[in-house]
């Protein structure tokens, strides 16, 4: 056992080998790895190049081995349909199964992908470690995402099946999936060979197409079969996530690498024990999901909560204190925009105390920045320690924290903690110089990184350099700016790119344009992210309309959010829309969308020297002052 932080970093940057090798140890493989650290053809780093293993036995099976089958592995949490089904190992291990005993027999294969498109419900984790179990690769897209958005998605990774549910529940409404999943295959180029419904029986409509096979038929007529061996470098997923163009990154996740340091994570960032209650309030949709409601819990031996609900109106902001009671969650994982949900509805956190929290030790928090008032908020009103954290779907797990496992330091408000062992996180300026402390810069980490980050981008290796190598040379570039004060806090000050952050979901702004430029009567456009008290930031566009246009703005500005809504989803969140004269823009007809946010947050700028035209600028104020928008509501 460690005995304190910086002893533990020390060893882990000295003896990095060692230091991963001996957690690799923490798990079982089928071949244990004699090579710790290499490197691919493109002279990037891979970790336990020659062992094999499988993260669905390592979720399943070993668990039951180990005498643990009674155990309960999931419960299932729905306030949207008033119901709470728990799942023993042993039961889990036989849906998944026979499940990939089902999948062998559509003919899916080691090596095959296969797209997961699921509400909050056990069968998305079924179907991830079933995936896993016999070497498919899967890839979840988040239900939020519109049809346009999974064909982008089944293009790039050209699945053999899509596993899909008939519905799932918003707040106040039932979403047909099933024919979402059609709409995406009839625009995609790619043609799945098969579709399987998990019919929930919501009364959604089910549309039938010749490529459909029943979930429940499938699972009912198939036997059991057991987990392939694969090797640690096989990717366990792809999952992708917003860049700076339209096109989404398919991040790959390896499998050796995950499963280590998603076990490390477990115990020395979450302090969580084996058999312990853990709770990510996240969706399997997003990277939160992956890692910390499926693989992480699982393979640590803890119960996991798969919860179908949101932090308010489900049925109000009582619901996360509920959980935690009825179902003794140990360590609990949410975003800060939830909390500022629930500080909305339940300012002084009545609903708090009529619950038993006896169980909660720590309270993380991640996915965006924490914001101070939000922080103290939870210090006044919930017993425990909360934690912020940071890291993005490329790392796949933590890389800045307050190492809960190895030693609590004290909490810095506003800083997500120190780098978490294995990392090695520098702050560069724009030229690649080191900076000191308290002074601004890209966060960046020092190659190699550790296990179970990502490997590359699917099918896309020089975009994976492009996008996060070149541009420091030996470092990884994260795309986010920040700081480290003296004494080696780290605080993520927000994306540098066209990269924002609404409801803890990562969006581009660079995609938003491209489908509102798309509109027939649309000249130009810029989406900015700007700041909200609850979603921390949400999208704004500007748009410019062709001249001669007949459409009115009013309807112009009806047709833009829906068609972001149709083609992105709802999730994108795009309720604000202004029409303008013009934008702002550089001499040489650069878009100035830093200045333009500034406007609308009303922060202090600088006018760039290269501005096209100053006028403008009192111009944009003027609109959105008019509009209510951003700092002028
Ligand atoms: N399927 C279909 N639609 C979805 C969806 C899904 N899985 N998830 C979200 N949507 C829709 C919502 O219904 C909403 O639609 P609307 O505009 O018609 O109301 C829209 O997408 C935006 O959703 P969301 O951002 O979730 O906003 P909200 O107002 O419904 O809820 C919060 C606000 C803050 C309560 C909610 O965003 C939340 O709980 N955030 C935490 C996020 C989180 O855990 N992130 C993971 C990172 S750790
Ligand atoms: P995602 O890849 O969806 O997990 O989003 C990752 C991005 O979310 C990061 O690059 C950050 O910009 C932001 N983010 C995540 N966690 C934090 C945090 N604790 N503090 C600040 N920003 C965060």
């Amino acid at each position: 056992m460690p005995m304190n932080y910086l002893e533990f970093y020390k060893k882990s940057s000295e003896f990095a080998a060692d230091f991963w090798k001996e957690q690799s140890q923490k798990i079982d493989w089928f071949k244990n790895p004699e090579t710790i650290l290499s490197k691919d053809a493109n002279d990037y780093p891979l970790w336990y190049a020659d062992g094999e293993l499988n993260a669905c036995y390592l979720a399943v099976d070993k668990h039951i081995e180990d005498g643990f089958g009674d155990q309960i592995a999931i419960i299932y949490d729905s306030p949207v349909t008033q119901t709470v089904k728990k799942y023993t190992y042993s039961e889990l291990k036989s849906e998944v199964a026979k499940l990939a005993g089902g999948l062998l027999s559509l003919g899916l294969e080691k090596g095959d992908t296969a797209v997961i498109y699921m509400p909050m419900i056990p069968q998305a984790a079924f179907a991830m470690l079933a995936c896993a179990r016999i070497g498919v690769t899967h890839s979840v897209v988040f239900g939020g995402f519109a049809p346009h958005e999974l064909a982008i998605r089944i293009d790039d990774c050209e699945p053999k099946l899509i596993i899909t549910a008939s519905s799932g529940i918003e707040i106040d409404r039932v979403i047909a999936y099933k024919p979402l999943v059609d709409d995406a295959i009839e625009l995609a180029n790619f043609k799945p060979e098969k579709v399987l419904v998990f019919n929930r029986k919501l009364g959604a409509r089910v549309p039938f197409k010749k490529y459909d096979v029943d979930y429940d038929a499938l699972v009912y007529g198939s036997e059991e079969t057991d987990c392939v061996p694969v090797n640690a470098t096989h990717p366990l997923y792809v999952l992708y996530t917003s860049g700076t163009t339209g096109k989404p990154k398919g991040i790959i996740r390896d499998t050796g690498g995950y499963a280590t340091a998603l076990k490390y994570s477990m115990q020395y960032i979450y302090d969580v024990k084996k058999g312990d209650v853990f709770w990510a309030a996240s969706d399997v949709g997003w990277v939160v999901g992956h890692s910390f409601i499926v693989y992480g819990p699982l393979i640590n031996r803890n119960t996991t909560v798969i919860f179908e609900g949101k932090p308010i109106r489900t049925p109000d902001a009582s619901t996360f204190w509920r959980v935690i009671e009825e179902h003794k969650v140990s360590i609990m994982f949410t975003a800060p925009t939830a909390i500022r949900a629930i500080k909305k509805e339940d300012p002084n956190g009545a609903f708090i105390k009529k619950y038993n929290l006896a169980s909660l030790r720590i309270l993380f928090l991640a996915g965006e920045r924490c914001d101070v008032a939000t922080l103290e908020w939870i210090n006044q009103h919930i017993p425990v320690p909360a934690i912020d954290h940071w890291w993005q779907t490329e790392s796949g797990w933590p890389m800045i924290a307050n190492m809960m496992g190895v030693e609590r330091l004290p909490v810095k408000p506003g800083s997500s903690g120190k780098v978490v062992a294995g990392y090695d996180v520098r702050i560069f300026s724009e030229n690649g110089k080191e900076l000191g402390p308290n002074e601004e810069g890209y966060v960046v980490i020092k190659l190699p990184l550790p296990p179970g980050t990502l490997m590359d981008l699917w099918k896309d290796n020089e975009r994976f350099k492009a996008g996060y190598l070149n541009k420091f040379p030996g470092y990884y570039f994260s795309g986010d700016g920040g700081y480290k004060d003296d004494e080696d806090y780290i605080f993520i000050t927000g994306r540098v790119d066209d990269v924002i952050n609404v409801a803890g979901h990562r969006l581009s702004t660079a995609e938003m344009e491209e489908v509102v430029a798309s509109h027939s009567s649309v000249a130009e456009c810029a989406v900015i992210g700007i700041n909200d008290d609850l979603k921390g930031q949400i999208p704004l566009a500007l748009v410019v309309a062709k001249s001669g246009e007949e459409i009115e703005s009013f309807q112009l500005q009806f047709e833009v959010v829906k068609l972001v809504r149709d083609t992105i989803g709802a999730v994108a969140s795009l309720r604000d829309v202004v029409m303008v004269e013009r934008l702002p823009k550089t001499r040489s007809g650069k878009i100035l969308r830093k200045m333009m946010r500034s406007i609308a947050d009303g922060e202090e700028f600088q006018v760039p020297s290269t501005i096209d035209d100053e006028a403008i600028i009192g111009e944009i104020r003027m609109v959105l002052e008019t509009a209510k928008i951003g700092s002028f509501k």
